[in-house]
């Protein structure tokens, strides 16, 4: 039934996107591919030294398994990589074949509904206020050992959101005919449940 069906699901940093492509791939049984970890790897790169196209272009599987790419720098680094329209290009057909793989998939990042799958079969962009989504990556940075304070957590999330909304290649915006989530006053739970219902409702 779900042949190359792909579900697009976009939104700004911290917003649930992760935890929601999981949950929707694993109810569905298809594929997930979290895209910001391509632009991590790239940053991680360019961190330790080499050249964001180069990086890009040699990109392979193992720099995706990395240990470090879950990291406040990286996800900088990542964004400034990523307003670099070759570095987008060099990331775009491991996407579009990840998308069109048989038994479905579930790709979330930036530009999924608008730029490497505008024909996808189901868009959702998630949102939260700028708050809550630093409230959440608070807590997140927290449990794993990493004491940034609540003011530099805020301050790095508004500063990606901002690059990554106002870049000229591929800004972060919903596709005209996504749905919108959210979740700032939702549960996980209620939260799935809704993105479960949108793809449902067109499968
Ligand atoms: O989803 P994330 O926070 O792991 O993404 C890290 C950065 O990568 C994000 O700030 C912008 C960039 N990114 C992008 O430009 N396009 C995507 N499809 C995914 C991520």
């Amino acid at each position: 039934m779900s042949a190359g069906f792909t579900v697009a699901i976009d939104g700004p940093a911290a917003a649930g996107k992760g935890t929601l492509s999981k949950a929707v791939a694993a109810h569905f049984g298809f594929a997930h591919l979290d895209t910001g970890l391509l632009y991590r790897a790239v940053g991680a790169k360019v961190l330790a030294g080499e050249s964001p196209i180069k990086a890009a272009r040699g990109l392979d599987a193992r720099d995706l398994e990395a240990a470090d790419l879950r990291t406040p720098a990286v996800a900088q680094s990542a964004s400034k990589v990523a307003v670099i329209a070759e570095v987008r290009a060099a990331l775009l057909d491991f996407q579009r074949s990840f998308a069109a793989r048989s038994g479905g998939a579930v790709l979330d990042g930036r530009d999924i509904g608008t730029v490497i799958c505008p024909d996808a079969h189901v868009k959702l962009f998630i949102t939260a206020s700028a708050q809550v989504r630093a409230k959440r990556r608070f807590a997140e940075l927290s449990a794993r050992g990493i004491e940034d304070s609540f003011d530099q957590v805020l301050a790095d999330v508004q500063a990606r959101d901002a690059r990554d909304r106002e870049r000229v290649e591929a800004p972060l915006k919903p596709a005209k005919d996504a749905v919108l989530i959210d979740t700032s006053d939702l549960s996980i739970e209620q939260a799935v449940a809704q993105a479960i219902a949108v793809v449902d409702a067109q499968r």
